[in-house]
Order: C-alpha cells, then sequence, then structure tokens
C-alpha cells in the first residue's frame, strides 16, 4: 500500500517530530525512488512520524528499517516513547512496511545483513561523535546512486561539522541541496570539477548556519529581541 503525500502528510502531522511540510514531502519523494530489491533506512524514528512519511511511499516489497534505542532522554527515550512510536505506525497502516531495529546506529550497521541501501535518513543524535558514526557506520553499506538526508544539517553543530568532514570535498558524495536544515547528498563518484562544483554548492549554507547559531547563542543568553532579528520563521532552528 503507498498513499498520496496528502494522505501520509494527514497521517503523520498528529504525530510529534519536528519536520516542516516541505521536509516531510522531500522524505516522501525519496522514499519513492528506492528501487525492489533495495533497503531503506531511518537513524532516528522518535514517535514515528518521518517513518509514516518515508514508509506511505516505498515501493511494493521495499521495508523501512526504523532505527532507535528509544532512551534518549532528550527526546523523552523509554518505554512511552516506543509505545508511541508503535502506536502510530499501526494507526497509520504501516505496521507490515516497517522493520525496528531497537539499539544504536553504529550497532544496526555494524550486523547489517540486508540489501544495498538506496535512501539512508539520519536524523539521531546530533552530536559530532554520533553522526560520524552514522556516515561511517552506513556508508559501506550504501547503493551507488542512493540517497542520503540529513536533519539538523546547517544548524546543529556536531552534525554540521560531520557534514563538512565526511562530505565536503569529497570524491564520493555529492551535494544535491537542502530543503531548510534538511540536507541531501547522493553517493555518486564525482570527477574533480563535480567534486569542486558540490563543494561550491555547500558553501552558502555556512551562512544559514552562521545564523542558526546566533539565534542559538542569543536565546540562550535571554537577548530576545536580537534572537528575534536572526529568526525568519517560527520554530528556528529546530526546522
Ligand atoms: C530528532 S528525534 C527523531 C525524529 C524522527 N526522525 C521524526 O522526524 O519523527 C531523534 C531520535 O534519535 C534517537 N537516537 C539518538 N541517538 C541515536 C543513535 N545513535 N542511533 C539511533 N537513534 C538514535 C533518539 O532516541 C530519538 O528518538
Amino acid at each position: 500500500m503507498t498513499f498520496s503525500f496528502q494522505e501520509a502528510w494527514a497521517r503523520s502531522e498528529s504525530v510529534e517530530g519536528w519536520l516542516t511540510r516541505e521536509q516531510g514531502e522531500a522524505l516522501f519523494e525519496a522514499a519513492g525512488t528506492v528501487p525492489p530489491g533495495y533497503a531503506a533506512v531511518e537513524i532516528g524514528s522518535h514517535h514515528g512520524k518521518s517513518a509514516i512519511l518515508i514508509a506511505g511511499n516505498l515501493p511494493e516489497g521495499v521495508s523501512l528499517t526504523a532505527v532507535d534505542p528509544f532512551d534518549d532522554p532528550r527526546w523523552g527515550g523509554g518505554t512511552d516513547s516506543l509505545d508511541a512510536f508503535r502506536r502510530n505506525i499501526a494507526a497509520a497502516g504501516l505496521g507490515e512496511r516497517i522493520e525496528l531495529f531497537r539499539g544504536l546506529s553504529e550497532d544496526a550497521s555494524r550486523s547489517w545483513t540486508g540489501p544495498l541501501v538506496s535512501f539512508l535518513w539520519v536524523d539521531g543524535a546530533h552530536d559530532l561523535g554520533s553522526t560520524l558514526k552514522d556516515f561511517d557506520g552506513w556508508m559501506p553499506h550504501m547503493a551507488p546512486g542512493g540517497l542520503i538526508y540529513v536533519h539538523d544539517a546547517f544548524s546543529a553543530v556536531g552534525t554540521t561539522r560531520a557534514i563538512l568532514q565526511r562530505f565536503w570535498g569529497s570524491r564520493s558524495i555529492e551535494y544535491l541541496g537542502c530543503e531548510r536544515t534538511l540536507a541531501q547528498f547522493r553517493v555518486r563518484r564525482l570527477s574533480p570539477l563535480g567534486q569542486l562544483s558540490s563543494g561550491l554548492r555547500m558553501l552558502p549554507r555556512l551562512l544559514f548556519f552562521t545564523r542558526m547559531i546566533a539565534i542559538k547563542v542569543s536565546r540562550r543568553r535571554g537577548w530576545h529581541s536580537l534572537e528575534r532579528r536572526f529568526m525568519r520563521v517560527d520554530n528556528e532552528p529546530l526546522i
């Protein structure tokens, strides 16, 4: 069973999460590109919002592996979170399309025996060490031409540093673009010109990153009028 984007969004809208509608649509569209015989993997599932959007558009025969230890206090964690995930997935009618790996991304990637991954959605812990483990652990399992989407890119410091360390100037990862803090990459061998072009296209995101940091610092210091001056839309820098 696949949904239209409107149906998938309607089923995910009331689920707690930090995706804009446009980001939800980007995930939905990416899921639709996974060829039969390949896998989709989500790092960080929380209550299932993004899982519903992805699983709702996977072609017949492709399932989503959702990886989350459900024990991180920053997102509530614990059995309440796991129960909410199961409840929301079942309510969306997608229980059959999603396999849960309850554990850390690094353990899931180490023990992965599934098919090559054609869509990897990275939305777990946003510190540098965890994000590097996400990238390094899953890269060997990626299919040529596969998509890697990363949330809180050019917003969270750790995620941004990991992107710059592994993907900026890379010969095998092409930067495709961003939907706000959702950055999109493709696994592809690049010529030196392609490498340069991919790196240059990422540069304007550093200005966006500077603005997100300015918001965070102003908020932490209680400089609210300055914070508002840096903000362009509600809910920055979370979206
Ligand atoms: C921002 S939430 C995910 C939101 C979800 N993708 C959505 O859009 O609905 C982050 C999740 O990552 C999980 N997490 C934290 N560290 C992780 C890791 N190393 N591997 C997998 N999941 C992790 C947390 O338990 C939390 O549920």
